[in-house]
């Protein structure tokens, strides 16, 4: 969603800041702006829709400033005009200030200041907090800013300049991510760290209610109280080349085709063959606790739910845990039912969506252990979890999730495996699974390969208007991931069923326009999904099938197949994903369609 960047330094802020907003392109905005500090006071460029458009308005203004401000939105309250972009500014145009989130309690404060004569331009939450900055504002920017957000409710990440004070920058966090990052003689502040990368790997990271006051030279960190903290410095792993294409059109398609590596990394130094069991030591659990496990709760948005649907199938049938799988935001307020000896692991690859973010501290007010599987090290949820498992699947830059969903599938594997073992499984059939997911990565890379023969089907189909996209067990939530990706970048309905639930509804829909995706794999259910692939062609529909290699005769009942290595039945997802994810790709890069940056998304939800 919204993102933000902030520099003061030596450099010249412009071109860094706006390169800086690129970098966070791929989080989703409708609208970016700037602020810079000039010797004749802030110069301030917004703009709807794309950075270039932020970039032509810029163009031929050599603007020497080396202090400033920048932003992305991704419209919530008004729309995505160049008025209510941001920066905003006080009434004097002294004060600047790009905010992410919602202050909730924007109505009182507006009554509150139209009282007091300031006049508000925009339908924005973020323009009032400005303006009670300036209302607050006595002489020092820090103080205007914590006494302001004293009266605030709501969550923000907010950066300040103003041009009383060259060369200060002040910060604040709640509830929304930012960092600073430690150069030499330069500060920057952002909310992902991808947007400094170039120039720092040393971060600090705010918590929720701090206030940092930047200079070139210094930082200081307080809460909104006015307790000094002890900043923690911290290294970032990521590297500037894996927040870069590397050759090819898209970041998704990149992605996509790092799934081999990701999926090593995911099980690297975690598989112990001797005991046919995975070791995950981070989630700081004992034997006996894992043991005295009674309930999981699997919580996550969008793809990271599909993934925690996967692991429900897994770790039951597995383990004989029963497993919950909640949409994040329902789960935060129905007022679960939860034991003492239940265990709740939050799935997310950003480590910041609200929901999930929320549903886990729900849980956690309740009294029982969070774990986190999470992608970005130092997320407010890895932070703020009990223990967990990194998926190490690398930043992630396409919208549309496909490296973390297989990271985070083959770690719920890992957990499933373990809790078996700690129970009922075997040695040889813990070995077994090992042996599987050693060999998944190799597989995967066959899989890519079929990439050209998926484009041509995706050629045949590209113009169609909906997608059914069908699977049972352990491929059900395959099925749906499928769909998701296809709609999200594609913007063709498409609809994911448990197979023979088809019956109940999606047949009505089925004609010779209607493609159809059958996850059919030579598992326990194949005789069942044979039949309802028989359905399907007997009402015209067209059908790509997903079968399992060497599988000849569903060749003769489906308009396509795409084959995929056979490999234990657990572990299917792993493979039969694949396909799909490149489906939605070539389907959505034909349709002429923004792969990286679909349409109204973000990457990471910080909004209810
Ligand atoms: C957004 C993204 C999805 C992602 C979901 C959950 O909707 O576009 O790709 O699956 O949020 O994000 P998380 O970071 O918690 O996995």
């Amino acid at each position: 969603m919204c993102g933000i960047v902030g520099y003061v330094g030596p450099q010249k802020a412009m071109p860094l800041l706006v390169k800086g907003l690129k970098r966070l392109e791929y989080r989703g905005y409708d609208s970016a702006g700037i602020a810079l500090l000039t010797d004749t006071g802030l110069m301030v460029a917004k703009s709807a829709g794309k950075i270039k458009k932020l970039e032509e308005l810029l163009a031929g203004n050599n603007i020497g400033s080396t202090h400033g401000i920048a932003h992305t939105r991704w419209a919530t309250h008004g729309e995505p005009t160049q008025l209510n972009a941001h920066p905003h500014t006080d009434a004097t145009e002294e004060i600047a200030l790009v905010h992410n989130g919602i202050i909730e309690n924007y109505r009182t404060l507006r009554e509150f200041l139209v009282q007091k004569g300031f006049e508000i331009k925009t339908e924005t939450d973020t323009e009032i907090l400005v303006h009670l900055i300036r209302f607050n504002y006595k002489g020092c920017l820090t103080e205007a800013v914590r006494t302001a957000l004293n009266q605030v409710e709501g969550t923000y990440g907010i950066a300040v300049v103003s041009s009383l004070h060259p060369g200060v920058l002040v910060a604040a966090r709640m509830g929304s991510p930012l960092v600073i990052g430690l150069g030499d003689h330069e500060h920057f502040v952002a909310s992902d760290v991808s947007a400094m990368l170039e120039h720092t790997n040393r971060v600090v990271y705010l918590e929720d209610g701090e206030i940092a006051t930047v200079t070139p030279d210094d930082y200081s960190i307080t809460t909104i109280q006015n307790v000094q903290i002890t900043p923690q410095i911290e290294e970032v792993t990521w590297t500037l080349d894996q927040i870069e294409k590397g050759g090819y059109d898209h970041f998704m398609l990149k992605e996509i085709h790092e799934q081999p590596t990701t999926l090593r990394n995911a099980i690297r130094g975690r598989l112990s063959f001797d005991e046919g069991m995975p070791r995950l030591n981070g989630l700081n659990l004992q034997y006996d606790q894992l043991r005295k496990i009674q309930k999981i709760i699997l919580t996550a948005c969008g793809t990271s739910w599909h993934a925690g649907l996967i692991g429900k199938y897994m770790i039951e049938e597995l383990a004989r845990v029963s497993v919950d799988v909640e949409y994040a935001s329902e789960f935060r307020y129905r007022s679960p039912i939860l034991g003492k000896n239940d265990i709740l692991f939050a799935i997310s690859q950003s480590g910041e969506t609200t929901d999930t973010l929320a549903a886990m501290r729900e849980a956690k007010k309740r009294g029982i252990t969070c774990l986190g599987i999470v992608n970005v090290v130092g997320s407010t949820m890895a932070r703020e979890t009990d223990g967990g498992v990194y998926i190490h699947a690398g930043p992630e830059i396409g919208v549309a999730s496909t490296k973390a969903f297989t990271s985070q599938v083959m770690v719920l594997s890992l957990i499933g495996t373990l809790l078996a073992r700690m129970r009922q499984m075997s040695v040889q059939t813990g070995q077994e699974i090992i042996e599987a997911m050693q060999n998944i990565p190799d597989q995967v890379e066959q899989i890519l390969k079929t990439s050209d023969q998926v484009e041509k089907i995706a050629r045949e189909y590209y113009k169609s208007n909906n997608f059914l996209y069908l699977g049972r067990g352990l491929n059900y939530p395959v099925a749906l991931e499928g769909a998701l990706k296809l709609k999200e970048i594609s913007y063709i309905h498409a609809e994911g069923y448990p197979a023979a639930e088809m019956k109940h509804g999606p047949i009505a829909l089925i004609d010779e326009n209607m493609p159809v995706v059958v996850i059919a794999l030579k598992d326990p259910v194949y005789d069942k999904v044979m039949s309802n692939i028989a359905e399907v062609k007997a009402r015209n529909g067209n059908v790509i099938a997903i079968a399992t290699e060497g599988d000849k005769e569903i060749a003769e009942r489906v308009n396509h197949v795409i084959y995929i290595p056979e490999t234990n039945r657990f572990l299917t997802p792993l493979l039969s994903i694949i396909p799909l994810q490149l489906l939605a790709y070539h389907i959505a890069v034909m349709r002429g369609c923004h792969v990286d940056q679909p349409r109204n998304l973000a990457k990471s939800v910080t909004v209810e």
